[in-house]
């Protein structure tokens, strides 16, 4: 008898074990998330849903900034919208920025219930464009996007406790025409692929697919490790397969990042990589090694590095490499194989090639290739081609016409030119990208090498402006 029994408590246990502890595949949901290119700023949007009844809606797809913010004013409707009632240490923990209450007026939401006595969790959302500084109320209202499982196809799936700050319209200067708010992708536990995470219990890792022009639709993948299905010629290709991996890097000071700063000298929340050196044309390009690790100055850590934005279009280099890296591209630009003879420069840019001696292929302008080699397993290069690299400057009425190199010098390193190698828009297009916040790993692969374009994710852009 005993022996059965303990039989019994076995298989109970096998079923409950198999029950609650592995994961049941049906379940499992990656959402997506269209992903567009603004003509003007030639910064990236990603659509979403919101409030209640769902309303489509765009916004600035930011890798920095720490948590998501959305224009609320008089026309926020939404049925199913919520502020947090203030207690100083809950608001603080929620991780909007000050221990500061606000109050329902403050927002400037129709709200009838809202009476000057109830004090609410205020937030202090930015603009991390313009690096402008708002205060504002902690919200939760309905965020959805679709699912892009079979079983989930066009189906949404919704977040009713998403978690973002309320902003005022001025926030909203300087960014991509017609959004209505800032999507955080960063590594902070309020950023939008942080919050799909909880919810779901799905992997805290995104993939992007940016777009390289605005007639075309990227996509962004939240939840999961791929499949990401793109489509050619009634083929069907997971680029998931295709992705070569770099450790990700995590700052250790973030001081800086934000105009406001966070107490308790919180780590950076943004991307950073392990660059080693750069080749132009496989020519190396001499650095200053110890601008590329992180390193400190006084009370401040961190300074050095390379790492991803979107909110600049450009790259930014740290002015001795920026001296070396132009020098090094006009030298391989002027060599036999591109006999191309820099023309006046045309600003932020100083070099610049007159349009008509520039031939152009699939893979843009043809110029020199900038290889830049990442740490990790030995031979990871992220490839830069004339497509990621020139920036098109065109002005009618002068007669301008001209490819110039799309880096900006960003000054010396120091407390205030912070990262030494910031890879800008530019650099991003048609490149998809995964990060691996749990396992800390970027995996990525150029889409400009296949015949592929990240329009080939066949996403609708249900947010079209
Ligand atoms: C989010 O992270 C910040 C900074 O580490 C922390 O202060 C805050 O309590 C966290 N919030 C939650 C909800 O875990
Ligand atoms: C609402 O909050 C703001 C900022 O905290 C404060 O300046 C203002 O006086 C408050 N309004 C009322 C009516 O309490
Ligand atoms: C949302 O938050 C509320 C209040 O904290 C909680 O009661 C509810 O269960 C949460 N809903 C989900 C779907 O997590
Ligand atoms: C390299 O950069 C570091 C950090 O800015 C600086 O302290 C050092 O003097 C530089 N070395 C050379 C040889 O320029
Ligand atoms: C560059 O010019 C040299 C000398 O005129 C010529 O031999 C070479 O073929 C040219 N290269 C290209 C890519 O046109
Ligand atoms: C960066 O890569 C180099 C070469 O692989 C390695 O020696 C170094 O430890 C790495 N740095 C970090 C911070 O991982
Ligand atoms: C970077 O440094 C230069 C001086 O080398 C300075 O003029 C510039 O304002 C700095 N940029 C930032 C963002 O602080
Ligand atoms: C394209 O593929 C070739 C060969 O596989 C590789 O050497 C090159 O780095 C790739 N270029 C880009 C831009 O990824
Ligand atoms: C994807 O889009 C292309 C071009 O619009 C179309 O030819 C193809 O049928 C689409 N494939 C799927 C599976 O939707």
């Amino acid at each position: 008898m005993p022996h059965s029994l303990s039989l019994w408590s076995f298989t109970f246990l096998l079923f409950f074990l198999t029950f609650f502890f592995l994961p049941i595949p049906t379940l499992q949901t990656t959402l997506i998330s269209p992903v567009s290119k603004d003509k003007s700023t030639n910064l990236f949007t990603l659509s979403a849903y919101l409030k209640t009844p769902l309303q489509p809606t765009k916004l600035f797809l930011d890798l920095a900034f720490l948590f998501p913010w959305t224009l609320c004013d008089s026309k926020y409707k939404s049925s199913s919208y919520r502020y947090v009632d203030c207690d100083l240490t809950f608001c603080y923990y929620l991780g909007f920025g000050g221990p500061q209450c606000s109050n329902c007026t403050e927002a400037g939401l129709p709200d009838p219930n809202c009476i000057i006595e109830n004090r609410i969790c205020g937030a202090y959302p930015e603009n991390s464009v313009t690096r402008v500084l708002d205060f504002d109320a902690a919200l939760i209202d309905t965020l959805a996007l679709p699912g892009a499982d079979v079983s989930t196809k066009n189906r949404l799936v919704s977040l009713s406790n998403y978690t973002f700050s309320c902003a005022h319209p001025s926030l909203l200067n300087g960014l991509p025409k017609g959004v209505t708010g800032l999507a955080s992708l960063s590594r902070y536990n309020l950023s939008i692929p942080n919050q799909i995470s909880s919810a779901l219990s799905v992997p805290n890792t995104f993939a992007v697919c940016f777009p390289g022009s605005s007639k075309s639709t990227g996509v962004a993948f939240f939840g999961s490790r791929g499949p990401y299905h793109a489509f050619s010629q009634n083929s069907k290709i997971d680029l998931s397969k295709s992705l070569i991996y770099t450790p990700l890097l995590v700052n250790p000071d973030g001081y800086g990042d934000t105009v406001l700063s966070y107490s308790g000298n919180p780590p950076s929340y943004e991307y950073f990589i392990n660059l080693t050196s750069i080749r132009i044309n496989g020519q190396n390009v001499p650095i200053n090694a110890s601008l590329l690790d992180f390193r400190s100055e006084g009370f401040f850590h961190g300074i050095g590095g390379t790492k991803f934005s979107s909110n600049t279009p450009y790259g930014h280099l740290e002015s001795s490499i920026y001296k070396a890296f132009t020098k090094l591209f006009v030298k391989e630009a002027a060599s036999s194989r591109f006999n191309l003879t820099a023309s006046s420069p045309a600003k932020p840019f100083s070099v610049c090639y007159a349009a008509k001696s520039v031939k152009v292929t699939r893979l843009g302008p043809v110029v020199p290739t900038i290889d830049l080699e990442l740490g990790g397993k030995k031979g990871v290069v992220w490839r830069i081609v004339g497509a990621n690299s020139m920036v098109r400057v065109k002005n009618k009425k002068s007669k301008l016409d001209l490819w110039c190199l799309g880096f900006v010098d960003n000054g010396v390193s120091g407390v205030n030119n912070k990262t030494s190698i910031v890879i800008g828009a530019k650099q991003l297009e048609e490149n998809l990208m995964q990060f691996d916040v749990e396992s800390n790993k970027l995996g990525f692969t150029s889409l400009l090498n296949s015949s592929l374009k990240c329009d080939h994710f066949n996403v609708t852009d249900f947010a079209k402006n």
